[in-house]
């Protein structure tokens, strides 16, 4: 994994704003346009309304007016801190089964999952013919 998408990440997740959980998560996708999109989790004193960093990240990549995902990386405290089902699914939307999703620690790389592994036979455009 690219040092530059884990300083991304982990400067995302400086930024989290977590007063609730105090659980800080930053995620960063590398798209297709080889540029790199961070975001952090926001939460809210209604707490169904905040939501994932990696949610963050993918606003900022189709804000920019990209589509697609080459990697993502995500940070957290927790020994392995993957994605929510939510955001599997949100992350289905513009990546593939074979895209690498690096889950990281402060100190760095820790395990690298495929998208297609963390959401296996997952719902699609596809299915909607
Ligand atoms: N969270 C994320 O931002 N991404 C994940 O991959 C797991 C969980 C956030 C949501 C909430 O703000 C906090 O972590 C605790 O669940």
């Amino acid at each position: 994994m690219d040092a530059k998408l884990f300083d991304a990440a982990k400067a995302a997740m400086a930024r989290a704003y977590a007063p609730y959980s105090k659980f800080s998560v930053g995620a960063a996708i590398l798209a297709e346009d080889g540029r790199i999109y961070a975001g952090c989790n926001v939460e809210n004193a209604s707490f169904p309304e905040g939501w994932c960093a990696e949610t963050s990240a993918l606003g900022a990549m189709v804000t920019a007016g990209a589509t697609r995902i080459r990697e993502i990386a995500v940070i957290g405290a927790s020994a392995l801190t993957t994605p929510c089902g939510g955001c599997r699914q949100r992350l289905a939307e513009f990546g593939a089964a074979d895209t690498p999703v690096h889950i990281c620690g402060p100190e760095g790389h820790r395990k690298t999952f495929r998208l297609g592994e963390l959401l296996p036979a997952a719902f699609d455009k596809d299915h909607l013919g």
